[in-house]
């Protein structure tokens, strides 16, 4: 298991950058953090599931339904020329937010999970046959194992793991081993929701280009707290969601080589997506539309947009900092507790805002159940990725995850209702002995 209790020497030392972040004043932004749960302040640390959103971004949303609401691409009055020149521009903030030059490399989908489903329907039925193999990691969530299990039993295309070592790190000699046998593709999350590690994309494009092997990322974890740059990391296929970026549920993104778009054939099929229609043919539309058929989520991609320029306002680098230094604070405090073990790199700078733990004894769900009476909203089960729960040897785990907004008093009250959790359940065990 990837577990872990002893204590790491390097927290203390830890660079400690000045946090620029005035968090007092970013909580004013989001309406729900004044809400009280069962009577307490809410302290939300769910943020892996997703985020909570500034009022911006709810604001952008309402304004178009109350002030702009047509249907894009396809009107010739004021209201849809507004709409679609809106839609239009979301697209061009999230290829400047991912560093393409090219807005027409962005697909917008549904969702992470809808963007890795498009490239295993339309790229993965066109480039891979039965006996081809393709490589994933035994940290992926279910978004990034099923479309390719689907591919397997369709095709019978083969799929392999990369280990993930005892300190949660990827196993980079297994890896070597398996891009030396030539896969088609490596599918791999950058940061794990689970262990929270964040993978070395930089090393591992490195490695799989010299192999010509195409990349694809998920970056659902990380975009919102890192960024991403699909220049700087050399990669193909790039899949975020929008939710867990400050933005509406609803909308996710979809990157991909312009090369590889236009060689790819459409997912769905409907309006939008062609150029001319016959009762016996179709030509296609240009990118991006030949991957959005039908009226696309509009106000979310709006929402989206706000989202990101909310980011873009306090600054990806100064979130880093901030959440870093937060995940220092609760890897001590957490690692104070007995029984408890916390899964993934001990080292802060190796992971995400997330941290997920067992408590001996306690069944995860109870954890959950015992934090959401003291209003700490927390995450337990197998946060969609059970065959890496599996591996772990554990049938559940309770994950805290944070975002810029959460502060070191709201872990205290998440490490007290730990200890309460121990007291009250301890005690029922103790009794059932
Ligand atoms: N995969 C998402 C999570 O980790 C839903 O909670």
């Amino acid at each position: 298991m990837i577990l872990s209790t002893r204590r790491t020497s390097g927290l203390q030392n830890d660079r400690c950058c000045p946090i620029m972040l005035n968090v007092n004043k970013i909580r004013q932004d989001f309406p729900i953090l004044k809400t009280r749960i069962h009577g307490k302040p809410l302290a939300y640390l769910d943020n892996a599931a997703t985020t909570q959103k500034p009022q911006v971004v709810i604001d952008a949303i309402s304004d178009y339904y109350r002030n702009y609401n047509a249907n894009i691409h396809r009107g010739m009055h004021y209201l849809a020329e507004k709409a679609t020149e809106a839609y239009e521009d979301a697209r061009k903030t999230v290829a400047r937010f991912i560093n393409t030059n090219d807005p027409s490399e962005i697909i917008f989908v549904r969702n992470a999970t809808e963007a890795i489903n498009l490239v295993a329907y339309s790229w993965g039925r066109q480039n891979l046959s039965a006996g081809d193999t393709i490589v994933l990691t035994e940290m992926e969530h279910h978004a990034n194992i099923i479309p390719w299990l689907m591919l397997k039993q369709e095709k019978g295309v083969e799929i392999e793991y990369v280990r993930v070592d005892s300190d949660g790190y990827l196993d980079i000699n297994h890896l070597k081993d398996l891009l030396d046998q030539k896969p088609k593709l490596l599918s791999l999350t950058h940061i794990s929701n689970v262990l929270g590690t964040i993978n070395p994309l930089a090393k591992i494009s490195r490695l799989a280009g010299e192999e010509n092997i195409p990349i694809l990322v998920d970056a659902a974890q990380s975009t919102g707290h890192l960024g991403f740059n699909v220049k700087k990391h050399k990669i193909d296929f790039l899949a975020f969601t929008g939710h867990k970026i400050l933005g509406p549920t609803g909308i996710g993104v979809l990157w991909a080589k312009k090369e590889h778009l236009e060689k790819m054939p459409p997912f769905l099929g409907g309006g939008e997506m062609i150029d001319e229609v016959y009762f016996d043919r179709f030509t296609l539309n240009n990118l991006p539309q030949k991957f959005e058929a039908g009226t696309p989520h509009i106000a979310g991609a709006i929402g989206l947009k706000a989202a990101i320029d909310y980011l873009d306002e306090l600054g990806l680098k100064e979130i880093r900092e901030y959440e870093l230094k937060l995940t220092a604070y609760a890897i001590t405090k957490l690692q104070n507790i007995p029984g408890i073990c916390l899964l993934g790199p001990l080292s802060p700078t190796d992971r995400g805002a997330l941290i997920s733990f067992t408590l001996k004894d306690i069944h995860p769900h109870d954890i959950a159940a015992v934090l959401d009476i003291e209003g700490v909203a927390i995450r337990s089960g197998h946060h969609c990725a059970m065959p890496l729960h599996n591996t772990l040897g554990i049938p559940a785990s309770a994950r805290a995850s944070f975002c810029f907004y959460n502060t070191e008093e709201e872990i205290d009250r998440l490490v007290e209702g730990i200890r309460k959790t121990i007291k009250t359940m301890g005690k029922r065990e103790h009794e059932r002995k």
